[in-house]
């Protein structure tokens, strides 16, 4: 089974500016958000923050939810549980908080609300999100940005001649979005479990647009994905990655549409039409300056170099693992193997920047618990 994982070391805080530009873009339906989610009389006001890595953007954005929260109530004690699996580099999560004040939500550090007393809790939940986290009823404003597009697992041959879902085999295809439905219904009802009544949830994730003519759907990365795996089946005929391996592994990652985001909310048998009202599901282009810039008007081995290292961020402990077995340390061969994908990506991209286009389609979606 795949373990999810970003890099760690601070790799994946440097590496994922896209990440933190939709959290920017999504930051209107934060506020929409955290206006309406109900503050609780008789306890502390929870934010949780599912799927956090190493912690710059959620700090980022947690800030955005406790300000809004403050806005309507300066003196409300408020907790906040950040979530992610087990290997997660929590401890950058709590360097970020702790070592960076200016950059922190904690009260000490913003003189507005220090005032006040330290009213801001900070927690870290180890656990998968496909399963609870939280107790009953406790949390009232939910966030969870680039995470949920995640599976909780995928089967070795899942996709045996790629390693994303967009170029499967209509049958793996099939499969594949069974799975990603259950795994939807599965965090959708740990969050009903977890959410009190009245509060909200902020969710962006990888998306995609069906494709009416049965061509290949929307999801943005097309090109950046079709070069990794051109690359990968080189080092496959090049012997320095198995046959076997490479048709056992793929990313298990799922871009679902608009409409498998809301295939639960219309299912009479589930629980979940009654549980949540969708205030809000659309795809969105995502943009990023410093790529936008980094594309039209700098080095295009400066564009190369950031692409390849944000995709390198979040793929390359799953390469890791699928591809040579291992969670601990690579051998040197393996290492090279890597080395060779990243920097063979790299020279591509430098050739024709503008045909490696990194814009994703992200969904965004907000939820009421009823
Ligand atoms: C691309 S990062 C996004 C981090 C952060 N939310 C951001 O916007 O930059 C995705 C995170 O989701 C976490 N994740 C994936 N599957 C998870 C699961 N089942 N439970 C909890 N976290 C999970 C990964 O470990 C990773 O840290």
């Amino acid at each position: 089974m795949l373990v999810t994982r970003m890099r760690g070391d601070g790799l994946y805080d440097a590496n994922s500016d896209m990440q933190r530009c939709i959290l920017e873009a999504v930051s209107p339906l934060i506020d929409y958000a955290a206006v309406r989610a109900q503050i609780p009389t008789e306890r502390t006001f929870t934010i949780v923050d599912y799927g956090c890595s190493e912690g710059r953007n959620s700090v980022e954005s947690v800030k955005k939810i406790i300000r809004c929260v403050r806005n309507r109530d300066k003196s409300k004690w408020i907790s906040v549980l950040h979530n992610d699996l087990p290997r997660n580099n929590f401890n950058r999560l709590f360097e970020n908080l702790y070592a960076n004040p200016q950059n922190s939500y904690l009260d000490s550090a913003d003189d507005e609300l220090a005032h006040l007393g330290g009213k801001v809790f900070a927690f870290a939940s180890a656990a998968s999100f496909y399963g609870r986290v939280a107790p009953d009823e406790s949390v009232d404003f939910a966030i969870s940005s680039s995470a949920a597009h995640w599976l909780s697992v995928l089967p070795d041959y899942s996709i045996r001649q790629h390693i994303f879902h967009a170029f499967a085999e209509p049958e793996e295809k099939r499969k594949l979005s069974r799975l990603a439905a259950r795994d939807w219904q599965r965090f959708l009802l740990a969050r009903a479990a977890e959410m009190a009544s009245g509060a909200r949830m902020v969710l962006t994730m990888g998306g995609r647009r069906l494709c009416e003519d049965g061509g290949l759907d929307d999801f943005g990365g097309r090109e950046i994905f079709v070069l990794m795996n051109d690359v990968l089946k080189e080092l496959v005929d090049e012997h320095r990655i198995m046959r076997a391996a490479y048709e056992r592994f793929s990313l298990p990652i799922y871009c679902r549409s608009v409409e498998e985001v809301r295939a639960p909310f219309n299912d009479n048998q589930s629980p979940l039409p009654d549980q949540f009202t969708v205030e809000y599901a659309e795809t969105h282009n995502q943009k990023c300056d410093r790529f936008e810039r980094l594309r039209l008007f700098g080095a295009p081995s400066d564009y190369a170099e950031a692409v390849v290292e944000t995709v390198r961020a979040y793929a390359q402990p799953v390469l890791e693992q699928g591809l040579f077995g291992t969670t601990e340390q690579l051998s040197k061969e393996h290492s090279k193997t890597l080395e060779i994908l990243f920097s063979r990506m790299k020279d591509t991209i430098v050739k024709e920047p503008n045909r490696y286009v990194f814009e994703p389609v992200s969904l965004f979606v907000v939820l009421a618990r009823n």
